[in-house]
Formats: structure tokens, sequence, C-alpha cells
């Protein structure tokens, strides 16, 4: 049991990371009632109506938290409405947290916030926050440049010298990268592409198609999609999504796709209705090659922790009986 665990009663390390429009009331609950914590992922613009209910699906299965985006809080009216609701964990990302932490602290809730770099860990912490979240490239959404790996070697350090617990996302969709990740000393893994490919997510069916159909090689670091929905994203967050035409056509060519956005916006609206995923947007990532199934949000759960234990065992076994060295000393 982590520390982060602990706190939040968590019978499990896991995390079902907040994706807005596919992480819903559903899905929360789902997750949570098997023991992780279950995350509502909530947009900018998202009514109070939307959150209330939202938010009630998801204390069906007990503790809940919400992400949500910095950039789009302004005078922070969304985050009231979200705490009124009870979250154990608000995480708020992209951005400087500072402003808003002590409003969350004031409600009883515990601040995570998503960080890419180490000028941004070491902000979030002065912030106050309560939780680090290593987010690295590999991640599906909007993201940074540094892969998981070298960022939570440098986030794990900064975050046992603050007493802060830093979990790890991106890439993350087996039991191995589990307990590869909690060995290296993350409280908890935060994943998003694996739970967004099961049955409670809320990501429509030609979506779901499209990630259990990718190689990990299909996703793209792209400002497209955002450029189209004209999102105010700040330019160091571009999304990671799954490679279509409309990326394959404009990715790289900004400046061009600004001259013909109406257009675009048209043909993208027109695949939106209709569900056509090769235009349409598909957040996801890397680790979509990883994932070939639509199980219930439970059954991820169960077979990431069942792995996660038996790989955690190999470990135990390369130690040896006598303890430290053992056979990885020879
Ligand atoms: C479809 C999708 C939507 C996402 N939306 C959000 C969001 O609204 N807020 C947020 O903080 N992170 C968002 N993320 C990022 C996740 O919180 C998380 O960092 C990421 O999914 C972890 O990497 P993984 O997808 O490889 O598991 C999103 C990710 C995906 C796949």
């Amino acid at each position: 049991m982590t520390p982060f665990c602990t706190r939040l009663d968590l019978a499990h390390p896991i995390v079902q990371a907040p994706m807005a429009g596919v992480a819903h009331g559903d899905l929360a609950a789902a997750v949570s009632a098997a023991g992780g914590l279950g995350m509502l992922g909530v947009r900018g613009d998202a009514s109070t109506d939307w959150v209330a209910e939202q938010a009630a699906i998801a204390a069906r299965g007990g503790r809940f938290g919400v992400g949500l985006l910095l950039w789009s809080l302004g005078d922070g009216a969304l985050l009231g409405h979200v705490l009124e609701h009870g979250p154990a964990l608000v995480s708020l990302s992209f951005g400087d947290p500072a402003p808003y932490v002590s409003r969350v602290h004031d409600a009883g809730a515990l601040v995570a916030s998503q960080v890419q770099t180490v000028a941004a860990a070491r902000q979030a912490l002065d912030a106050g926050v309560d939780v680090l979240v290593a987010q690295g490239t590999e991640a599906g959404g909007h993201t940074g440049s540094i892969a998981t790996l070298p960022l939570l070697q440098q986030v794990l350090p900064l975050g046992a010298q603050a007493g802060v617990p830093v979990l790890a996302a991106g890439g993350i969709a087996t039991g191995r990268a589990v307990a590869g990740v909690l060995t290296m000393g993350a409280d908890a893994a935060w994943i998003g592409t694996r739970f967004a490919a099961t049955r409670e997510a809320a990501f429509s069916a030609g979506a779901k198609d499209r990630i259990l159909a990718a190689e990990s090689t299909d996703t793209v670091l792209t400002h497209v999609f955002d450029l189209v929905q004209e999102a105010d994203w700040p330019a160091q967050f571009p999304g990671r999504a799954l490679r279509n035409r409309l990326t394959d056509r404009w990715h790289g060519r900004e400046e061009a796709l600004a001259d013909d956005l109406p257009d675009v916006q048209e043909q993208f609206r027109d695949a939106v209705a209709r569900d056509d995923r090769d235009v349409a947007h598909v957040y996801a990532g890397q680790a979509s090659g990883l994932v070939q199934d639509l199980p219930a949000a439970a059954e991820v759960l169960t077979a990431l922790m069942d792995e996660a234990a038996t790989s955690l065992q190999r470990v135990a076994a390369l130690l040896g009986d006598t303890g430290a060295g053992g056979h990885l000393s020879r």
C-alpha cells in the first residue's frame, strides 16, 4: 500500500485519468467501485447541470476525482461548482495551479497536477499541490515532449524531497508497466488510453474501434484538432491523437490550415456528427498498440493488478530469499 493509496483509501494503486469527453460518471464509478480512483474529465465549458449529473453518477462508485484544465478556469466559477460535489482529488493541470490550490484545500480535497517538465514540477510544488503526476509524451491527449521514463526519474526525487507522492502517466497499459513504475518509486499509475477503450467510457464507438485497430506508431502530437476546434490550448501542449486523413493533410501545414479554416471546420463538424474518425479526432496515446479488446473497466483493473503482482513477485525472486543483492549481484 503506497502513501497515496492510504490517503485516498484505494485498494489498488491505479488512477483512471480524467479525459474530457471520455471519462464521465459511468467510467469513474466503475473504476472507483473496483478499488481504483475514477476521475471525471471536465471541459472548461461544462455546464453546472452536467457537472452535477456526472458527479452524482461517479459518486455511486465511492470517492472520485475530477480533472480540470487550468487554462480554462478563469475566475474559478467552474472549480466552485466542482467542489460542491465533494471530489476527493482535483487535478489542476496544464498551467500554474497556484491561484486555485487553497480553494481546493478549503473544500477538503487533495490537489494533483500533471507535469510535463522538471520546471513545471517545481512550479506545482511551490503552489502547494499534494500529488505530482509525471506525464510523459507517450500519453494520449495533451502533453509535453519528454518521455515518461526520463521525466519520472527526475520528478521522483523532487517529490521525495518535498514529501509529495509522484504518480506516473503516459504509456502504461499493462500490469508489467504498473509494476515497473511502482518499482521505480511511483505511488500509483495514472492511466488514460487503456480505460478509454472500455465499455463504460463515453468515447464514441468509432473512436473505440480506431484505438483497437491502432499500432503504437499510429499517433501524432499535433495542434491540428485544437486549431480546427478553436480551442485555446497553450502552444506548449499539443495533443497526442491517432493519425487520420485530417492530420495527414494538415499536420505541419498549420498556416495553410488557417487559410482554409471554415471549409475544414465544416468537414470536421460533419465527421463528428457521423462518427467518421478518419477525419474527426481520437485522442489516444502510444499505448494504443497494447489495446486490442473492449472489456469492462473493472476487468481492466483486475488484469492490471494480477499482472503487476506477477511482475513484482519476479522482482522479489530476483533479489533472492536472503534479501538485498541476491541473484542480481551475481
Ligand atoms: C481521450 C483523452 C482525453 C484526455 N483528456 C484530458 C483532460 O481532459 N484533462 C487532463 O488533465 N488530461 C487529459 N488526458 C490526459 C490523461 O489525463 C493522461 O495523462 C493520459 O491519458 C495518460 O497517458 P495514457 O493515455 O498513455 O494512459 C486525456 C487523455 C486521453 C487519452
